[in-house]
């Protein structure tokens, strides 16, 4: 348990979340490996934490592109004894109706990429080290919105429900051999992904700062889910109801887009 001295590969670290994951870790003693595309933003998050007294390694690669992250896995690896955690945070998000997407099949195969296909494939690779060491921890990054039934996300919750499926059977193959599996499930959080929606301007969101802490905490304490009340309550509530708890509140997201609609003008 504690984060001082541990090396942590956090994906998704040049933006919103990971960005502020990665100053918060290197403040807490953590050895950060920084991987995402844009180069020069990744730069910029290493900058800070050397200014800032901290550790950190830069890995500027495209996670869905098998070759770069094969490559940066294997840097990795030469380049630092241990692997301590990995955060698999890189995702995007498409918010688009089932009617509206018809002809759009790429939308469904291109979060898998980043959001499953990436994030598996980068913990096949690291998990030999971890296993060798006999000890480590994924953190996968997921969302509130698969707890309840929330329309208009199908391709990108669909993605993030298989990323807790493949956690669950991480942790329950490999906890007994020292491999900790944390899920988090955001609420919606002020980042660059969320302010893509224009309508979501009004709506009241976590701050980038608050849930990187909740990476900190799935580090430091290690437990198989940290999230909201409300995501507890709306999984229980779907797995024993799914009828009627859908039934029942899809108005109640309708109203909710009318109300943000309305109030951004559109
Ligand atoms: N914001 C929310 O409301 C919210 C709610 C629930 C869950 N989440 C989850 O929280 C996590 C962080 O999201 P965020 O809101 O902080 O989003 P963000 O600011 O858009 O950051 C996404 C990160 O993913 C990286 N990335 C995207 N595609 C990549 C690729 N092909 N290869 C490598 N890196 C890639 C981006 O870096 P580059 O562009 O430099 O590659 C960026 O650093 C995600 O897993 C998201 O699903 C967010």
């Amino acid at each position: 348990m504690g984060i001082k001295g541990k090396t942590v590969v956090l994906t998704g670290s040049s933006s919103g979340i990971g960005e502020q994951a990665a100053y918060q870790l290197a403040a807490a003693g953590a050895r950060l490996c920084l991987v995402a595309r844009r180069e020069d933003e990744l730069r910029r998050v290493q900058q800070a934490i050397r200014d800032s007294g901290g550790e950190a390694w830069i890995y500027p690669t495209d996670l869905t592109d098998e070759v770069s992250l094969q490559a940066t896995a294997a840097k990795i690896l030469a380049e630092h004894t241990r692997v301590d955690v990995l955060v698999n945070n890189a995702a995007r998000s498409i918010r688009r109706p089932i009617a509206q997407a018809l002809d759009r099949l790429h939308d469904y195969q291109r979060t898998m990429d980043i959001n499953y296909i990436a994030a598996v494939g980068l913990t096949l690779k690291l998990l030999p080290r971890m296993l060798d060491q006999g000890e480590g921890q994924v953190v996968n990054i997921s969302t509130l919105s698969s707890q309840v039934p929330i329309p208009l996300f199908s391709a990108y919750l669909a993605s993030k429900t298989a990323l807790e499926s493949f956690s669950r059977s991480l942790l329950a193959e490999l906890g007994h051999k020292g491999i900790a599996v944390t899920v988090v499930y955001y609420p919606m959080v002020r980042t660059p992904m969320s302010s893509r929606t224009s309508i979501y301007k009004h709506m009241p969101m976590m701050s980038p700062a608050k849930a990187a802490s909740w990476i900190v905490k799935a580090i430091d304490q290690r437990p198989a889910r940290v999230g909201s009340l409300m995501g507890t309550a709306g999984s229980i509530a779907l797995a024993a109801l799914p009828g009627p708890v859908t039934r029942y509140t899809q108005p109640l997201f309708r109203l909710m887009d009318k109300r943000l609609k309305e109030r951004s003008g559109r």
